[in-house]
């Protein structure tokens, strides 16, 4: 690994009573791409919540380049660096594509050249965007939605991006297009934590990945070495996800 960019420490988050992550660490260096795999249940996207700081951890400490943001208000996190594409693409679908994005870069100083740089630089890697700017978000495919919640993130320009369920719905080749888009989000520096329900897909995508349990992480290996053994990933994640 680089130099450690996101450091997740002993995290115990619980819902009410319900403890739903247990003594969770984590580490995703700069520039790494990394995914969290494991059932449903297994405290995925409770973990990817927690690190935005939409939930608090209990206990514990989340680092970002050496800062604690651990427990700050999320409008705080994305202002370090820390974007969040959650699951089930929320967008403001009577807004445009164009409003959508300027919502992703709230958090950040009030400059209009800066905020057009941006969307100059979203509209790059999701060359539809720009076609569609002026058109009600709730009226673009499942795809175009996914590609807008995407550049929606990248408009605070993070260091880190956590993705969701990106798969959620769509047809395998555009999961696959938009893969390829993140990859070179990935290159100019970005470093992705993503959780995935195609298993595959997830582990060809990235460098590392940890397996998580009932809230416990329960394997951290190279995503090569988990690829190249079916049985090991059928045994964490059941059958069917090795196909
Ligand atoms: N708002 C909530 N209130 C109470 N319990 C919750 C809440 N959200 C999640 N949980 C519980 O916390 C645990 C972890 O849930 P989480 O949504 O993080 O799992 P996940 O790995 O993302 O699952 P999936 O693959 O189904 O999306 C589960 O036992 C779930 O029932
Ligand atoms: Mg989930």
């Amino acid at each position: 690994m680089n130099d450690i960019l996101l450091d997740v420490n002993d995290v115990n988050v619980y819902y009410g009573l319900v403890q739903a992550l247990r003594g969770l660490s984590i580490q995703v260096g700069v520039g790494e791409r990394v995914a969290l795999l494991g059932a449903n249940g297994a405290g995925k996207t409770t973990t990817l919540r927690t690190i935005s700081g939409m939930l608090a951890p209990r206990s514990g400490s989340i680092n970002l380049a050496g800062q604690p943001i651990g427990g700050k208000p999320a409008f705080d996190v994305v202002r370090e660096g820390v974007a969040h594409v959650p699951e089930g693409r929320a967008l403001f679908a009577g807004m445009t594509v164009e409003e959508n994005l300027t919502l992703g870069f709230a958090s950040q100083p009030n400059d209009r050249d800066v905020l057009h740089h941006r969307r100059d630089r979203v509209y790059d890697y999701f060359p539809i965007l720009r076609e569609r700017s002026k058109q009600a978000a709730g009226t673009l495919s499942g795809g175009e939605q996914q590609m807008l919640v995407i550049g929606r993130a990248l408009m605070s320009e993070p260091r880190l991006l956590l993705v969701d369920e990106l798969s959620l719905g769509l047809a395998p080749k555009i999961v696959a297009q938009i893969f390829e888009i993140l990859e070179t989000v990935n290159r100019d520096g970005t470093a992705v934590l993503i959780v995935e329900q195609f298993v595959h897909m997830a582990l060809q995508n990235t460098d590392r990945a940890y397996v998580l349990r009932k809230g416990v992480v329960v394997d951290c290996k190279p995503s090569a070495e988990l690829l190249g053994d079916p049985a090991l990933i059928r045994s964490y994640l059941g059958e069917g996800t090795a196909a």
